[in-house]
């Protein structure tokens, strides 16, 4: 069987490469020529651990384009095209062109929305375009992607076409994981409810870390062990830290939000998990504020991380970027290390180890979970542990997520 996927970004790229391993043929559409070329290399346009070698490995069952002509005799056809906030709302337009697109080629072609959109648009855009559209939210995390595409917790398969929804579930059959068939609104909702979720987990937790920061003996990585370990609560997503970034969980609250203001509704629980994200930030700026009243121009940060998670060399929204732009609006002199993610900020110094950003800085901030910053020795400096990466020990200069001193 031939798919076709239209969008060759984060998830477009891992779905056509977990496809081809799957046995599918499959071809892959972007309107970026320089993805398209670059996967036709047999390389990848982003860091994710595996894909370039399943890439290769699987180079003869798949092909990369520009020209939507490719799709003309495929009759599957998955949209992973970004769905970007615009001003507080989401932005359709990319999926809205890739379904137009595939409506010209082939109009026979049953659309399998991947890319993340609100309750509701499937059916608008049914009604608008007259195809076959079926809902097939993803739940993949980056660094696991590949993993979280052939063997994830769950399918969900939402349509009101009885036989594409059946053909749609023969796709995903290969996974063995439960299939969850329902309206395309639930399956719309269920993304944002489980994103959402999740978002709360890691805000509550950041907010017992508070806690237990003022509180002598507590540390918030037993209290989330015991926590975990109750089969209701769960061990995942209890981990204190920076707070959450990336591509998905800050734009997808922020789109639910919306959507249910929209309808009158107050989703106040998300509401505040996104507050107290925001404060993870003017948390560690207070801390360093008050270390360094005064002389906050002379002070060089040193921040370790700049990606919003491990194993990607994904920024956006990563707290570590936020954290930076605060730290040099306040006049605070900023150096930064990331083994893979690279940006370009202005007015920061980038250095090429961990070990030559310490000693080039005043304080340090461990911002991003990276591995190798596991029990860093750093001597006779302000540190801000905010991953849980060094070893504690007595000293007034370590500050610690989630412990108290
Ligand atoms: C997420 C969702 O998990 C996935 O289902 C969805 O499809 C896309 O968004 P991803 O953005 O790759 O995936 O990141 P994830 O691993 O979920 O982490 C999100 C953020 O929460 C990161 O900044 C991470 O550092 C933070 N986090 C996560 C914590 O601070 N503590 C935790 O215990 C877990």
């Amino acid at each position: 069987m031939k798919i076709g996927v239209v969008g060759l970004g984060y998830i477009g790229s891992v779905t056509s490469v977990a496809l081809a391993e799957a046995g599918y043929e499959v071809v892959g559409i972007d309107i970026d020529e320089s993805k398209v070329k670059l996967l036709s290399a047999g390389e990848t346009p982003i860091y994710e651990p595996g894909l370039k070698e399943m890439l290769v490995k699987n180079a003869k069952k798949l092909r990369f384009s520009i020209d939507y002509n490719e799709l003309k005799d495929i009759n599957y056809i998955f949209v992973i095209v970004p769905t970007p906030n615009k001003d507080g709302k989401i932005y359709l337009k990319y999926v809205e062109d890739a379904i137009e697109k595939i409506k010209q080629i082939n109009k026979n072609a049953v659309v399998i929305i991947k890319s993340t959109v609100l309750p509701g648009t499937a059916s608008n855009l049914m009604a608008t375009t007259g195809m076959t559209i079926i809902s097939n939210p993803e739940f993949t995390k980056e660094g696991t992607a590949i993993e979280d595409t052939l063997k994830p917790d769950r399918v969900v398969i939402g349509g009101n076409n009885k036989n594409a929804i059946e053909e749609v579930k023969k796709i995903w059959e290969f996974t063995g994981s439960p299939i969850i068939e329902t309206t395309n609104e639930n399956a719309e909702m269920i993304k944002y409810a489980s994103n959402s979720f999740l978002a709360v987990k890691v805000s509550y937790i950041n907010e017992i870390a508070n806690l237990c920061e003022k509180v002598s003996g507590c540390d918030v990585e037993v209290i989330a062990k015991g926590m975990g370990l109750d089969k209701r609560i769960a061990p995942y997503f209890l981990k204190a830290g920076i707070g959450f970034g990336g591509s998905c969980f800050p734009k997808d609250t922020a789109a639910f939000i919306s959507f249910a203001k929209d309808l009158n509704e107050d989703l106040s629980i998300i509401e505040s998990a996104v507050s107290v994200n925001r404060s993870r930030i003017s948390r560690i700026v207070n801390l360093l504020e008050d270390k360094f009243n005064g002389k906050e121009t002379m002070t060089r940060i040193g921040v370790l991380g700049l990606a919003f998670k491990a194993n990607t060399d994904d920024t956006r929204e990563s707290q570590s970027i936020k954290l930076i732009n605060k730290l040099l609006s306040i006049g605070f002199k900023v150096n930064a290390y990331d083994p893979i993610a690279k940006v370009k900020l202005e007015n920061i110094s980038l250095f090429s180890s961990a070990r030559e950003c310490i000693e080039n800085s005043d304080a340090i901030v461990v911002a991003t979970e990276w591995p190798e910053f596991k029990n860093l020795e750093i001597k006779g400096k302000f540190v801000i542990d905010m991953r849980r990466m060094l070893s504690l020990n007595n000293d007034s200069n370590l500050k610690v997520v989630g412990h108290y001193g």
